[in-house]
C-alpha cells in the first residue's frame, strides 16, 4: 500500500478529487492532509473522510525537520501539493525525491514563478491575449515551478473569455487529470 498526503491550504477541489479518486483502491490511500491555514475548507473536507490532519506554521516548516516524523508516523511515501502555496524546503525534497507533485494552473514555463498562484495567474494569461491556457503537473524542487514536468493538458481561450472563464475551463483541467497522473506516477514508479 502507498501513502499519500496532500498539502492544501485553500478550497481543496483538487485535494476532494484525489480523495475520491483513491477512495476505494487497494494500493493507495490518502492518508494525511498538511495545511498552513486552520481555516482552510480543506481541513473540512478531510473531517468528512476521516483523514488525519496537521497544521504546520512557518517555523516548523523551515526552521526544523520535525514534519519529516510526522511523514514518517503515517508511513508517506509521495506528496502531492494541491493549492500550496508555500517553497518546499530542501530537506523536504530531498527526502522526497522525485515523490513531490505540484499542480499549477498555466503551462510552465509561462505564467510561473513566485507569485503567480490562483487569478494572479489567469488575469497574467488574459493580459497577454494567449489563445490557450492549460495545467502543469510537475515534480516539486526549491524553486518555484521549475521541477521537471510531468504532464500538461491544454484549453482555448476564446476572445470573449474573462479571467474567471478561464480559471474556470483551467480547474476543470485540474480535476479531469490530476489525480489519474498521480495514479501513473504511483503504477510506473517504486515511489
Ligand atoms: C489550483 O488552481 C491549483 O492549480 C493551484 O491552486 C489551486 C487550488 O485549488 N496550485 P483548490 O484548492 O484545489 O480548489
Amino acid at each position: 500500500m502507498k501513502h499519500i498526503a496532500i498539502f492544501a491550504s485553500g478550497t481543496g477541489s483538487n485535494a476532494r478529487k484525489i480523495v475520491d479518486y483513491f477512495r476505494d483502491n487497494e494500493h493507495v490511500k490518502v492518508n494525511l492532509i498538511i495545511s498552513n491555514n486552520a481555516n482552510a475548507p480543506v481541513l473540512e473536507m478531510a473531517k468528512d473522510n476521516g483523514i488525519d490532519t496537521f497544521i504546520i506554521n512557518r517555523d516548523y516548516f523551515y526552521d526544523s525537520t520535525q514534519i519529516l516524523s510526522e511523514l514518517n508516523t503515517f508511513a508517506i511515501d509521495f506528496i502531492a501539493l494541491a493549492g500550496f502555496l508555500w517553497l518546499i524546503p530542501t530537506y523536504l525534497v530531498n527526502a522526497y525525491n522525485q515523490a513531490i507533485v505540484n499542480i499549477h494552473p498555466a503551462l510552465l514555463p509561462k505564467y510561473g514563478g513566485k507569485g503567480m498562484y490562483g487569478m494572479n495567474v489567469h488575469k497574467a494569461v488574459y493580459e497577454a491575449k494567449e489563445k490557450e491556457t492549460g495545467i502543469t503537473i510537475h515534480f516539486v524542487n526549491e524553486k518555484y515551478d521549475e521541477g521537471a514536468i510531468i504532464f500538461q493538458a491544454t484549453c482555448s481561450i476564446s476572445s470573449e473569455d474573462t479571467p474567471k472563464e478561464i480559471a474556470k475551463k483551467v480547474l476543470q483541467l485540474e480535476h479531469q487529470y490530476f489525480s489519474k497522473v498521480i495514479d501513473d506516477i504511483l503504477m510506473t514508479t517504486n515511489k
